[in-house]
């Protein structure tokens, strides 16, 4: 099959969250399967093209946008570790700034930046004779490309036989634009845009919802997260949209690279280790405390360690997580490891409590992914206690690397983290569901009373660590969806 992939954030090119290790970790497993798969995003201003061997070709697609024409230049690159073809399409007056969103509310013409992007990519493919069975367009930043696929290339022969598929990644941004601009740089009639159409909610142009609505099928990256958003606020006003196509929504859940993530074989961790050979977690444990900066004599106490690596934003639980951590500090019954950056309150509360518990906690702020190997090493448990979660990976990395996730059930973690029951000695962390501080500690207790009580520590570490959430398994169903799709433009 001919995969076009369209998305704003591909790893290790460009990457804010999860949305660009799945957008490219797929295409390689994709690409493994047989399929001939190309990617196409922005050439960033900070991307390194060095590094990543990525060279100009001696190609310029002119961009329909408005009522006029763009050029854009294209530049090409091999996804490591595969064969997979990757297209940066370059615009400096879009791209070359750095940062791939902006700061806070993003930048100002983001509804122009990717509605490029999203043009850009059709005439890409077409440039270089790539006939996509499908396109695969990720959240609102490339949502625009269904229309665009049902819209304006249904009449290009061309096109004729490619499939549209659009994978919700996070209801929360939507990306909501000005009608008039919006409908003009896809190339629409103003006239098409009226209330109720297929691209309004709440009087604004919505690029989510226009995804949503043109698209051949759509997919979100859970099978809970795909009830919750029809079902429930977490559809963030879009229910109904979703709920029209209900037919067509499909839960994928996301997998991950389990080569990249392997704790037999990472080298960025002290000692590898196996669900044989779980001891070796000590050494792990005991290096990540010198690296973050503890004392000897706290390294050497044993208490257990809460490892958290993650985006500082409210989706991530921190409103609980600053109300039920003190107590537990205070007690001094764990400690915890935090890698993160984001909103300013969520940085100033982790390095407050740093400080007023500086044997117990270490907030590294910034983006680190050797530590954050580190993290998922030589931590005990990992603290997902997030308001809403699509499907979320760092638990899946934790799950591989024997380090026990205690997760809110909902979205993603409700289908990944099970809950350890000591009678039958199965699953493989602790869960909660109320989005409160006391449910919250409750689950910290209940977590930490099985630290180190045998067997059922070693249990449900070895339980986590045979979970197996390869993305070979999330790529051949995408597969298939890929084809349901197909039979609906045939
Ligand atoms: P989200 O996409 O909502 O941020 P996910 O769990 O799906 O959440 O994906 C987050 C990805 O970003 C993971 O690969 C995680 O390891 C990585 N990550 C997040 N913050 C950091 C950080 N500060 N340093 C290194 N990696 C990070
Ligand atoms: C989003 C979600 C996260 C999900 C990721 C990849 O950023 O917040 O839960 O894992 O996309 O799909």
């Amino acid at each position: 099959m001919n995969i076009l992939l369209v998305a704003a954030e591909v790893s290790p090119y460009a990457k804010v969250g999860g949305l660009a290790d799945m957008a490219g970790t797929l295409p390689r497993a994709w690409s493994v399967l047989g399929n001939d798969v190309r990617i196409v995003l922005p050439l960033y201003g900070n991307i390194d093209k060095a590094q990543f061997g990525i060279t100009k070709l001696d190609l310029l697609v002119s961009v329909p946008f408005g009522s006029w024409t763009e050029y854009a230049e294209v530049w090409h690159g091999i996804l490591p570790d595969s064969e997979v073809d990757v297209y940066f399409v370059r615009s400096s007056d879009y791209y070359d700034r750095p940062g791939i969103y902006g700061y806070h509310d993003g930048f100002e013409d983001n509804d122009r930046r990717f509605m490029f992007l999203s043009r850009a990519a059709f005439e890409v493919a077409r440039a270089l004779d790539f006939k996509p069975d499908v396109i695969h367009a990720h959240d609102y930043h490339t949502a625009v490309c269904m229309p665009l696929l049902k819209v304006q290339y249904i009449h290009d022969p061309f096109f004729a036989s490619t499939a549209g598929v659009f994978t919700i990644h996070n209801m929360a941004f939507q990306g909501f634009f000005d009608p008039l601009r919006a409908m003009e740089f896809c190339g629409l009639p103003p006239s098409d845009f009226y209330s109720g159409c297929w691209y309004e909610h709440d009087g604004c142009f919505n690029a989510m919802k226009s995804g949503i609505m043109f698209a051949d099928k759509v997919t979100t990256v859970s099978p809970t997260y795909a009830q919750e958003i029809r079902w429930t606020p977490e559809g963030k006003g879009l229910q109904g949209a979703l709920q029209s196509r209900s037919a067509d929504v499909i839960g994928v859940l996301n997998g991950i690279n389990t080569s990249e993530w392997d704790p037999a074989t990472d080298q960025h961790i002290t000692a590898t280790y196996t669900p044989a050979t779980l001891e070796s977690k000590t050494d792990n444990k005991r290096s990540l405390l010198r690296e973050v900066g503890f004392a000897d004599d706290d390294v050497s106490d044993d208490l257990p360690v809460v490892g958290m690596v993650t985006r500082l934003t409210e989706q991530k639980g921190l409103s609980i997580l600053q109300h039920a951590l003190p107590q537990h500090l205070r007690e001094g019954s764990l400690r915890l490891v935090v890698l993160g950056s984001g909103e300013h309150h969520a940085e100033n509360f982790l390095r407050d409590l740093e400080h007023e518990y500086h044997h117990h906690v270490r907030f590294v702020r910034g983006y680190n992914e050797p530590l954050s190997h580190r993290i998922q090493a030589g931590s005990d448990y990992y603290l997902m206690p997030s308001l809403f979660e699509p499907c979320g990976l760092t638990q899946m990395f934790a799950l591989r690397y024997g380090t026990v996730p205690i997760v809110r059930g909902i979205g993603g973690l409700g289908d990944t983290v099970e809950e350890y029951d000591p009678i039958t000695v199965l699953g493989t962390g602790v869960r909660f569901y109320d989005y409160s501080a006391d449910e919250l500690s409750r689950a910290l207790w209940r977590a930490l009373r099985l630290y180190k009580q045998e067997p059922h520590w070693t249990h449900i570490r070895r339980n986590a660590m045979n979970v197996d959430n390869s993305i070979v398994h999330t790529a051949e169903r995408y597969l298939e969806v890929f084809s349901w799709a197909q039979e609906k433009v045939r």
